[in-house]
């Protein structure tokens, strides 16, 4: 397990508990809901969905019920930050859940939290218990009235697909965690039929801290279209690995010189869903407009082989998916298939070629994210290293 090394250097320990609350309860939910507009919060899930948006719609959807949940499903390979913030900063969560809540007139809340992560659950009921105690949760919060909303924790179902939006409400309502099919999306039919809005634990805690620190604070970090701190689980062969707050748009040679991996060959950025870039690239942002994350970096020194990367990295996304669409379910045993021939120096140029054709159409054809992104670090590693790959195919 990695040792986060700079946690008590995060943003959320200079943010009062309360106070972002406390300021969203004296103005009309409305208001509330243009702080979060105009400091541009994008999800720190991964897709980057404008926060505000969301809200909006499911606020404006109709529906006698409505409810907040809090996707702590973390399971992207390379991705701890969730784990830090829920450990350490639980009282922000809630508070975030708790303003969207109001802005979105919800009733309930639901924390999916990740099978592996069930020892924290005992932490979280008491964070929860605590705040029923100060009216922040329950009836009447901070004495509004009509304003009636509860937290609770489920456990996720140990699948990794099971952090796809569509896929965790089928798990909180019994079945099988397999995505459905959008439209409708969750903001106008989510857990049992009724509007919802799903974000991730640290979209949450930044939503409590604009409501406490004004949307200005925010936007005077990161860039125009990626305000902005974001948390970032830095893993792999760098000197200081951990939870790092950093602004949006960093380059990625500025982030490994924070890390202590200046030597790097390669960095995965956002998971094993994400991009892995080459050292030529090092130059280029962090960003929604450049290489979006969800926050995962994984740092890959001068002695790796990158197509061992590829091939486990394709070997996780067999083992989880969920099965149901073709592309998916058959596409990526085929590119491990491959990338062994390729080991073997058994793949032929012309295979190689319709390979990478079969990753192009699984991301346009399948039918979820895990789907559309398994090929990315196939396809970059091609791209990128071809050098290295090349050397590797038949002879014609
Ligand atoms: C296979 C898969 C796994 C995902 N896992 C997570 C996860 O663990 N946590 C998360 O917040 N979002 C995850 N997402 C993204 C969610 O579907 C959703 O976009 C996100 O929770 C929205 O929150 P945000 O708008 O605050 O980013 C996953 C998506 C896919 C396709
Ligand atoms: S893309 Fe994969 S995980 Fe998503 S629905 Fe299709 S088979 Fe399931």
């Amino acid at each position: 397990m990695i040792t986060p090394t700079r946690t008590s250097s995060l943003t959320f320990s200079e943010i009062t508990p309360g106070s972002g609350l406390k300021a969203a309860l004296s103005r009309p939910p409305a208001d509330a809901l243009a702080k979060i507009n105009f400091s541009g919060l994008r999800g720190r899930g991964g897709a980057g969905f404008p926060t505000s948006l969301k809200w909006e719609l499911a606020d404006k959807s109709p529906g006698q019920k409505k409810y907040v949940i809090c996707n702590a499903d973390e399971g992207e390979p390379g991705t701890f930050k969730d784990r830090v913030i829920l450990a350490d900063f639980a009282d922000l969560v809630f508070e975030g859940m708790t303003i969207a809540a109001y802005c979105i007139s919800a009733q309930e809340g639901i924390v999916y939290l990740r099978a592996e992560y069930t020892y924290l659950r005992p932490h979280l009921e008491e964070v929860l218990e605590q705040r029923r105690e100060k009216n922040l949760l329950g009836n009447k919060i901070g004495g509004q009235d009509g304003f009636d909303f509860d937290i609770h924790v489920r456990m996720g179902s140990g699948s990794y697909v099971c952090g796809e939006e569509t896929a965790l409400i089928e798990s909180l309502e019994g079945q099988r965690g397999e995505p459905r099919n959008r439209p409708p999306f969750p903001i106008d039919t989510g857990y049992l039929g009724n509007p919802t809005t799903v974000n991730n634990v640290e979209t949450f805690a930044w939503a409590a801290c604009i409501l406490s620190q004004g949307s200005d604070w925010f936007k005077k970090l990161g860039t125009e279209k990626s305000t902005g701190h974001k948390l970032f689980s830095v893993s792999g062969d760098c000197q200081l690995p951990g939870v790092y707050d950093l602004p949006l748009g960093i380059t990625i040679d500025e982030l490994l010189d924070q890390v202590g991996g200046q030597d790097a060959k390669a960095v995965q950025v956002g998971g094993a869903a994400g991009q892995c870039v080459p050292r030529h690239e090092f130059h280029r942002a962090i960003a929604y407009e450049d290489i979006p994350t969800g926050g995962s970096i994984i740092v890959f020194g001068p002695h790796r082989d990158m197509l061992r990367v590829a091939a486990n990295f394709l070997e996780f996304f067999i083992d989880e998916s969920c099965g149901q669409c073709t592309p998916c379910r058959e596409g990526a045993p085929k590119l491990l298939e491959g990338i062994e021939m390729l080991q073997r120096g058994e793949c032929s140029m012309e295979h190689l070629q319709e390979l990478y054709s079969l990753g192009q159409t699984m991301q346009l054809a399948s039918k979820c994210g895990l789907g559309q992104t398994a090929p990315n670090t196939f396809l970059s590693i091609v791209d990128h290293f071809r050098d290295e790959i090349l050397g590797r195919t038949a002879p014609a």
